[in-house]
Parts: C-alpha cells; structure tokens; sequence
C-alpha cells in the first residue's frame, strides 16, 4: 500500500517506520528540506505535500492541529483526497488549560470527514504519545496494549490493519461520531504527560477484557 504523510514531526517518525517495512511511505510537508530530511533517516521518500497525497493510497494528516486545513489545501483541498483513506492523528488539545479546543462538541475528525466528502476518514494513534508508538514492543505488564479508534465503514480494515502492524490491538469505538471522545480523552493523557507521567503507563488499554465494540 502507498502512505503518505503530512507532517514529518515525532508522530511520523515513531510510525512510518514501521510501515515502510512492508508498505511504500512518503513523508511530506510544508518545507521539502525538513520532509526529506526526516524520510531520508526513516529510509522512505519524500516530497511536497501536493506530491503526497497524489502519491497515497492512505494519507496520514500528522500536522499540528490547528495546520489541518491548511495542510488540506497545500494537498491541492479535498479533490487532491477522493478516493483514499485518510488518518487523522491530531489531538485538538490545548496544552494550557488541558481541554479539547473544538467548539461545538464535534470532534477534529469530523471536520475533517466533512471537508473531505470523497475520501474515508478515521482518527488512531492520537491516545498515546509517539514513543509508545515508536516502541517495537507493545506488551505492558505481559500484555498488549489497545488502540481505540473511530473509523467510515470504508476505513475500518484498513485502519485497522494499520495499528496490527506497528503491533497494538485495533478496537474501533464506532463511526467518526465517536472521535470527539477520544479528543477529550487525549486531553487527559496530555495533561498526566505533562505532569511528567511516563508515556508507556498512562491510560493503558490492555486486552483481553474489554469485548468487541460494534
Ligand atoms: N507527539 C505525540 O506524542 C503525539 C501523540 C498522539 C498524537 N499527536 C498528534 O499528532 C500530530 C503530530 O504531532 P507531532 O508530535 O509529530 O508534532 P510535531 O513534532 O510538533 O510536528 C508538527 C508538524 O506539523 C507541521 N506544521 C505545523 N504548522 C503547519 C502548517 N501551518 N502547515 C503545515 N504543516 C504544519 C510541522 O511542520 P514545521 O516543522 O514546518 O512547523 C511538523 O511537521 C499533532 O496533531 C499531535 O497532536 C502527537
């Protein structure tokens, strides 16, 4: 599968590598030097974030939050989207008062999907910090660790496969109507982070009590 990214920060580092083992990853953003960069130490390609999303099969949006929309239109806006599964990984969190910054109990995600109306749209990754995905082991206290996500029916799999391969256990809370709670979720594990809780043990989500969530 083709991925590309947008956004070249922590996030992409700790995930694309995983990836690039068995899939072909491009790394962009909105400078070409700070992209290549980042995808010439992961091993990957890299390129402008035009060329990416062209490029994906699955876009990973791995901007700061607030740079979402205005990484959708360096993409060329949604038309650059249709057809391709995209990941939303952002955490609209404010890192002041600890509170998700969406206005209106709608989540990032959704604003997202709503932009994008040719493209299917899930949010993962976005509960626990880049070195707990960076980590090949996902095992805490001999088990795996849990990754919760919303996802289009059309993004499911694919999603879901995604977060097998960096080796977390996929469960998927619902459609995108589900992200706003894991938004505000995120919120509280980025105020334990940074009251300098460590990343690997703050909201753990292990298997395997939980049952499947339809
Ligand atoms: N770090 C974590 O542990 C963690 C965990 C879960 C989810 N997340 C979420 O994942 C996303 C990426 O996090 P990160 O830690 O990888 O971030 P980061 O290291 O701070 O990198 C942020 C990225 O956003 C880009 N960016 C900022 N403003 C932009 C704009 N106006 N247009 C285009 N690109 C812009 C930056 O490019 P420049 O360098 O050019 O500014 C950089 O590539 C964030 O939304 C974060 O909330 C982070």
């Amino acid at each position: 599968m083709k991925i590309g990214f947008i956004g070249y920060g922590s996030m992409t580092r700790a995930l694309a590598g995983h990836w690039a083992r068995t899939h072909d990853v491009m790394v962009s953003g909105r400078d070409v030097d700070k992209a290549a960069e980042t995808a010439g130490a992961l091993g990957v390609r890299s390129g402008s974030v035009a060329e990416a999303a062209a490029f994906a099969e699955v876009v990973v949006l791995a901007t700061h939050h607030a740079a979402v929309f205005d990484a959708i239109a360096l993409a060329g806006g949604a038309e650059a989207f249709a057809g391709k599964t995209v990941i939303d990984i952002t955490n609209p969190v404010s890192t002041e008062t600890f509170t998700t910054t969406r206005p209106d109990g709608r989540s990032l995600t959704q604003a997202i999907a709503d932009a994008l109306p040719g493209a299917s749209v899930g949010k993962a990754f976005n509960m626990a910090q880049a070195r707990v995905w960076d980590d090949l082991d996902k095992t805490f206290d001999g088990r795996q660790i849990v990754a919760l996500y919303t996802a289009d029916a059309d993004a499911d799999a694919t999603i879901a496969d995604l977060i097998a391969e960096v080796g977390a256990a996929p469960v998927r809370l619902g459609d995108n109507a589900h992200a706003y709670q894991l938004e505000a979720a995120a919120a509280i594990v980025i105020r334990f982070l940074f009251a300098g809780g460590d990343a690997h043990t703050i909201l753990n989500l292990i298997r395997p009590e939980a049952k499947p969530i339809r």
